[in-house]
């Protein structure tokens, strides 16, 4: 019998790169997701891959070493034998494959869980989310772990990682309101471990201006949940300007990036920054209400960048 699972894909409101130094972050699931459909493949092909996730151009082609490897991880840690059990594994689902849309993280989530139907194994979501990391940590070298959280369990929620590699803390976030929020791409795509290092290394040859920065992080995150729990728009979009004025610092923006938060900015955004890894990929704008929402993207796109529209976070 095919199998078949979800992976959803994510947005980072707070705290990207920081997570993978411990410190808490912010993220949501997005409706957008990926589907994975496993079946028997045909005999002597090992694993038939097809992937027709819409993308933005060039992604598969920068990604494909990454989804390669993702792949190979998760077969190898189920100790599955294609030789023997050939496969075909399909990829569908509306979440537009781009940096920052935790994408990689959908897709290990969603084949976890459509082997683990295929093959009848009784995982639990715990165990799916621990497959995605593992093809996480095979495709992009030292991951968080929050995209595969948010991947798996969906909602919006405050991940910290555990550093010593015990469990990692996460938590439910519930928001008073749901967050009105455009995302815009930048067409760039980056490979995520290549920014996470290159961060590491400016970290490491510039210690005390790392740990100004990161000190600033924490104030910011901070006032962040206590904004998010009080449904205060305002004062979360001002934070995410501050957070984006960090990661700029941190040399994680870029001209596309910068030119999008401007647009979205002059028309009434209470909020923008880059999301997920930076250097290209996304920008995530907040907005005051649906209307706001629909005027933000619309000059955004004018400005010829691409755009989706979501809501984020339950009411309370
Ligand atoms: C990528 O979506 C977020 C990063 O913080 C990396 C990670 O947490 O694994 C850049």
């Amino acid at each position: 019998m095919p199998g078949k699972g979800i992976g959803y894909g994510k947005t980072i409101l707070f705290g990207e790169h920081f997570v993978v130094y411990g410190l808490p972050a912010v993220a949501a699931a997005i409706a957008d997701k990926t589907i994975a459909t496993v079946e028997a493949g045909k005999s002597g092909k090992g694993i038939e891959f097809i992937d027709n996730r819409p993308e933005v151009l060039g992604y598969k082609e920068t990604k494909k070493d990454e989804i390669k490897a993702e792949l190979k991880a998760i077969i190898e840690h189920l100790k599955i034998d294609t030789a023997k059990t050939p496969l075909k594994i399909t990829l569908t689902g509306d979440l537009e494959c781009a940096s920052g849309m935790g994408a990689s993280a959908a897709l290990a989530s969603s084949v976890a869980r459509a082997l683990n139907e295929h093959f009848k194994l009784g995982f639990d979501d715990e165990r799916i989310n621990e497959i995605a990391f593992i093809a996480e940590t095979a495709g992009s070298g030292t991951p968080s772990g929050i995209d595969n959280t948010c991947a798996t369990y969906g909602g919006m929620i405050i991940f910290e990682k555990n550093l010593a590699g015990g469990k990692n803390k996460i938590e439910l976030l519930k928001v008073k309101k749901p967050l009105h929020i455009v995302l815009a791409s930048t067409g760039i795509t980056q490979e995520t471990k290549n920014v996470v290092a290159e961060v590491k290394r400016r970290k490491e040859k510039e210690p005390q201006k790392y740990g100004r920065i990161f000190s600033d992080y924490r104030k910011i995150l901070n006032d962040a949940l206590v904004a998010l729990e009080n449904g205060d728009a305002e004062k979360t979009g001002e934070l995410m300007y501050l957070n984006q004025d960090l990661l700029r610092e941190m040399s994680l923006s870029c001209p596309e990036i910068e030119r999008i938060i401007l647009v979205a900015r002059e028309n009434g955004a209470l909020g923008a920054k880059l999301t997920g890894t930076g250097r290209g990929g996304t920008v995530i704008c907040l907005a005051q209400d649906a209307k706001a929402q629909r005027k933000i993207a619309k000059a955004i796109e004018a400005a010829g960048f691409g755009t989706h529209m979501t809501k984020i976070g339950a009411m309370a």
